[in-house]
């Protein structure tokens, strides 16, 4: 397990911060307060998570009694989990408080200066906690096994705004003080801060969008369809159970696409690009409401209960507000994205759903297997009970575990009382046994297909063998983020340089303002030598921290000796703006 709480023997309930966060030093520094409860009554020690904090004094108290100092502990770190705190605790104690601050290089925060922000006039800082970064900037029980209430005090510059993933108490305007409170219990990984030049723009009655001031018109219309996504997923799934549902537009260096956070997902700017086409991303972070936030994997070995649900959830709220047609297209791109990530996991365990995580960072197996493995092996149960018994089954998946922690045991034991019983024979435990474990898709998956990438197939076929360009470009005027990605993804990586400078010419790729086409682009640039496309490629990945979009460029660039020169030129200028799990990476990456 990557934590080194001793949660059989004491379980946090009820946590208190207050925080200051001070933008000169680059620190959170303040108060935990963790209320627990004993489970085992002789137990005298607590252990809690934390990675590169300073720890000023721990008190304790009994209940409703006053503190006193208590003796403490932090053990040498670990590189995979970071140091144990351990804390004496007194007979009787309810509760324990640590003082403490956080390091400026916390791996689950960003300071950013003001130029790397939209408005370059104001600092920014954001928390990010999955999957175990909450320990670098709290003291707590850092696993998803445990669900906490929390209250909060955030102390920041006046000029500034705080949000929380909680509900805001009404504060006075202007202050620099801001007070959150959580009612409903979360895992740690779930909670979440962001503080800058912050703006909201309501959607409707119960959603709306945070931003800095300069974005908030353009965030507000490509999200405009938030409020049906959610009633979309409630006539699937039932009730929303967090209140508000808003977003929170990051900087570009937010290293993530979207993270979940209850009540507030944060989401990364690029995919604001005018057109509505990469919402799948607010469908995918809404669904976590359900398979995630209120039913949560209870370790990170079965975070395909996560994502795997999460994935199956978002296609078919896209189904429902967008179309089969894109849903379809996700569906297509999704197992192209397992295909590969199989290819480029280097440990086997990490190719199947149920990676072996004993000693390691969460993060270190992270991929898309449990994503689209996952949905696959729900799209394969949907298909043999049919539509309507599998989306009441899941219904009820959720409405029996609500604010619990799972695992996979549990969910096959219910797959087997619930659905599979309903028609015995139909599924087999064999075949059970193969999605959890196989490094492949089962032969029993059902396969998506998708007439629309068919077609984009057809017009690059016709115009690789001698079409013209403008029928191409008639064709592609037409086209959608996800068919422009499929058509240049499947273009053969050695091309005439004509040819693509032609294209690229005539369909503006180089400059294309869409960070997820200009992705496949710079792709297909590295992999011909087109070397017209490397001053973009290079401000492209100083401005944008996101993993998904220049992890894969630095990797090609680092497959060849002129190109890793290049990567690491390049690396040289962006790192600073890194956040740093990205800075993680590609330190282990191009050392
Ligand atoms: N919860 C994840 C992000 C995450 C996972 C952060 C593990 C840290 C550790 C989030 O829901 C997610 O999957 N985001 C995707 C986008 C989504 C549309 C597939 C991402 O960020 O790429
Ligand atoms: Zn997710």
């Amino acid at each position: 397990m990557a934590t080194y709480a001793n949660i059989d023997a004491f379980v946090t309930k009820h946590l208190l911060l207050d925080l200051t966060a001070d933008f000169d030093a680059k620190t959170l520094r303040g108060t935990a307060e963790l209320q627990f409860e004993r489970r085992d009554p002789r137990a005298t020690e607590m252990v809690l998570d934390t990675r590169d904090l300073q720890i000023w004094r721990v008190e304790s108290a009994p209940p409703g009694g006053a503190w006193s100092d208590t003796t403490f502990r932090l053990d040498p770190a670990t590189p995979a989990f970071g140091s144990a705190l351990r804390v004496a605790v007194p007979a009787g104690a309810d509760r324990i408080r640590v003082t403490y601050s956080s390091s400026p290089a916390a791996r689950g925060l960003q300071w950013l200066t003001p130029a790397q922000t939209a408005g370059k006039k104001h600092p920014f800082l954001f928390s990010q906690a999955q999957a175990i970064h909450a320990r670098s900037f709290i003291t707590l029980q850092d696993t998803p096994g445990v669900r906490l209430t929390y209250d909060a005090t955030v102390r920041v510059p006046k000029e500034l705004v705080a949000v929380m993933a909680a509900e805001a108490r009404p504060g006075e305007v202007g202050s620099g003080v801001f007070q959150f409170h959580m009612p409903q219990p979360i895992p740690s990984y779930l909670i979440a801060l962001a503080v800058g030049d912050l703006t909201f723009t309501p959607m409707s009655e119960r959603t709306g969008v945070w931003t800095e001031p300069a974005m908030a018109a353009a965030a507000a219309r490509e999200f405009e369809d938030t409020e049906k996504m959610m009633k979309a997923t409630e006539a699937l799934y039932g009730p929303y159970r967090w209140g508000r549902y808003d977003l929170l537009v990051l900087p570009p260096s937010f290293p993530y696409g979207g993270m979940e956070n209850p009540r507030v997902t944060f989401a990364t700017p690029t995919v604001i690009v005018g057109d509505k086409s990469l919402v799948a991303l607010v469908a995918h972070e809404l669904a976590h409401s359900w398979s995630g936030n209120l039913v949560t994997n209870a370790t990170w070995t079965d975070f395909w209960l996560n994502e795997g649900f999460t994935t199956y959830l978002e296609r078919r709220i896209v189904e429902v507000v967008y179309g089969r047609r894109l849903a379809d297209m996700e569906r297509i791109i999704g197992l192209r994205d397992l295909a590969q990530a199989r290819k480029d996991a280097t440990v086997a365990g990490d190719r199947t759903l149920l990676p072996a995580l004993s000693g390691r960072d969460p993060d270190d197996a992270y991929s898309v297997v449990p994503y689209e493995q996952g949905a696959l092996f729900l799209s394969f149960l949907e298909s043999k009970f049919g539509r309507g018994a599998f989306d009441r089954f899941l219904r009820r998946w959720f409405d029996e575990h609500e604010f619990q922690s799972v695992t996979t045991a549990q969910f096959l034991e219910f797959l087997s009382k619930h659905l599979l019983s309903t028609k015995p024979g139909v599924v087999t435990d064999a075949q059970i046994q193969e999605w959890l474990h196989s490094e492949e898709v089962p032969g029993s998956a059902v396969m998506p297909q998708s007439d629309a990438l068919e077609k984009v197939e057809q017009a690059r076929d016709t115009w690789l063998s001698g079409g013209s360009m403008d029928a191409l470009a008639k064709t592609a005027s037409a086209w959608s983020t996800q068919e422009w990605v499929h058509f240049i993804d499947s273009l053969p990586r050695t091309m005439d340089t004509g040819k693509l400078a032609a294209m690229d010419q005539r369909l503006k790729l180089t400059d294309s303002p869409n960070p997820e086409i200009a992705h496949v682009w710079f792709r297909l640039a590295i992999a011909n030598r087109y070397r017209a496309a490397f001053p973009a490629m290079e401000r492209y990945m100083i401005a944008i921290g996101r993993r998904k979009l220049i992890v894969p460029l630095y990797r090609d660039l680092a497959a060849t000796p002129d190109g890793k020169k290049l990567a690491a030129q390049i690396y040289a200028k962006a790192r600073e703006g890194y956040h740093p799990v990205a800075q993680g990476t590609l330190d282990a990456m191009l050392k």
